[in-house]
């Protein structure tokens, strides 16, 4: 499968892993591939972290609720304004990056070379699965992988050589996401309509049935994501970012 089209519309997570691990070689080419996305001035606002020796890799996969347990490959890429105020110490300029522009203008570059990484992988064979747990215990993950002050991870992935064939889920359409010229706010009855083919999907169906909700959102917003849960990780997320003393926010 080597067409890009056919490989970006054939997407889906995968969860776990054969026990073979992903060779240098083809480590490097599809972190070349990272390298290569568009990026903010071309000034790079992100490292990665490849994480596969025990007890490393296990330390971290509990940090991610003992998730894709299998991975022998933990990729954490983090915005790092750290590197470039370094630079600019070198050449005696000014550090002007610790504030909120440069802090969405990293996490832009960070999330655009890890899907173009991610984008490799699959053309290569591999699987992967993006973990939000990354956001839960950021601070603790800083911390397992030595992070300077001003590098965040922000994205996570598990990566290996796929060990399921997983369902291939379903999206939203360009009725729902894609809007003509200008932003068009959909009546609740066109949001209900192109909201059918997640909410009537016989696997969601299944899911409600399972988790007793009411409806398919209500997964979300009782039991996934709830209110509460989500003000807890956001203080977290902001007293990490603020102790590390580098944020002008
Ligand atoms: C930022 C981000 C965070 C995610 N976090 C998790 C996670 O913590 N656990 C998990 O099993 N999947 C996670 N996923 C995978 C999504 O659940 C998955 O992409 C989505 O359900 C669509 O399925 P598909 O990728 O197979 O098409 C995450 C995906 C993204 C982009």
């Amino acid at each position: 499968m080597n067409n890009t089209i056919d490989i970006l519309l054939q997407h889906r997570s995968v969860r776990r892993f054969t026990s073979e691990a992903v060779d240098d070689e083809l480590l490097g080419q599809i972190i070349d591939c990272g390298l290569r996305a568009s990026n903010t001035g071309n000034m790079q606002l992100y490292s990665v972290i490849a994480t596969r020796q025990e007890p490393l890799r296990s330390e971290l996969c509990k940090l991610h609720f003992g998730q894709c347990a299998t991975a022998p490959l933990w990729l954490t890429i983090c915005t790092d304004v750290a590197r470039y105020h370094q630079y600019c110490r070198v050449n005696q300029c000014d550090e002007p990056y610790g504030n909120l522009l440069w802090f969405v203008s990293a996490l832009v570059d960070a999330s655009l070379c890890a899907q173009n990484i991610c984008v490799a992988a699959e053309a290569k064979g591999l699987g992967f699965c993006y973990l939000g747990t990354v956001n839960y215990n950021t601070r603790q993950i800083a911390e397992l992988l030595q992070c300077p002050k001003g590098v965040v991870p922000v994205i996570a992935i598990a990566m290996g050589h796929p060990d399921e064939e997983p369902r291939f889920s379903e999206r939203l359409g360009r009725d729902a996401v894609l809007h003509s010229e200008t932003y068009h706010v959909p009546t609740d009855d066109e949001l209900v309509a192109s909201h059918k083919v997640r909410d009537e999907h016989p696997f969601n169906r299944q899911m409600v049935v399972e988790n007793g909700t009411r409806n398919y959102c209500e997964i979300f917003t009782t039991k996934r994501y709830p209110h509460q849960m989500n003000v807890a990780v956001s203080r977290d997320l902001l007293n990490f970012l603020k102790d590390s003393d580098m944020w002008d926010f």
